[in-house]
């Protein structure tokens, strides 16, 4: 069984998750590969031919998920639904109950309705909130975004939202199809 994870990651929570899936996946008669779509100049489809099972997984910033990954997924929905894959979106939103499943996470939502690939699994996960390592203006619009959302504010705050238990059981699920 060969498998693929092609993410994207800014911060490095997505990869974080990613690599916690492969090391979770890699068991006998399984390879896992694990690709950074940014370090990539662009990822070509017969990168992926060869793969039994795709994850596809990004970061949200500023309400979208990160271009390449979109683009990718637009150029190629024909190959991707010809395989098992899973589609993973990481926000902060998520961090909220009533936000946490791919049918209630509005960039989850509103990403699948605009696109012609039918992941076989939908995953999201809240990701990390850590003030310290951004910049001045992303500081204050995330501050803005946490005070309308009832998050916290304080610039000190690094909190780690990832249900490590929800990704355990997506890997279950993902072993499963
Ligand atoms: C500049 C910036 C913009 C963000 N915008 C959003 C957003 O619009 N909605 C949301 O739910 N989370 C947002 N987040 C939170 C990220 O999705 C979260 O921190 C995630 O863990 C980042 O993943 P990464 O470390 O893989 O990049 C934003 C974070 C940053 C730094």
């Amino acid at each position: 069984m060969k498998i693929i994870i092609i993410y994207s990651s800014v911060d490095g929570q997505t990869r974080n998750i990613c690599e916690y899936i492969k090391s979770s996946l890699t068991v006998e008669n399984q390879f896992v590969e694990i690709l950074n779509i940014n370090n990539t100049q662009e990822l070509k489809v017969d990168e992926i031919l060869d793969y039994d099972k795709i994850i596809i997984a990004s970061s949200i910033r500023y309400g979208k998920h990160n271009k390449k990954i979109e683009n990718f997924i637009q150029e190629n929905y024909e190959v991707l639904n010809s395989k098992k894959t899973a589609f993973i979106s990481v926000n902060l939103v998520a961090r909220k109950t009533e936000k946490s499943e791919p049918t209630t996470n509005p960039y989850v939502i509103k990403f699948l309705n605009s696109i012609q690939w039918k992941p076989t699994i939908v995953a999201v996960f809240a990701g990390k909130l850590n003030y310290k390592i951004y910049t001045f203006t992303d500081r204050i619009l995330i501050k803005l975004i946490m005070l309308i959302t009832k998050g916290p504010v304080n610039s000190k705050t690094e909190i780690e939202y990832t249900d490590w238990e929800k990704v355990d059981s997506f890997v279950r699920k993902f072993d499963r199809i």
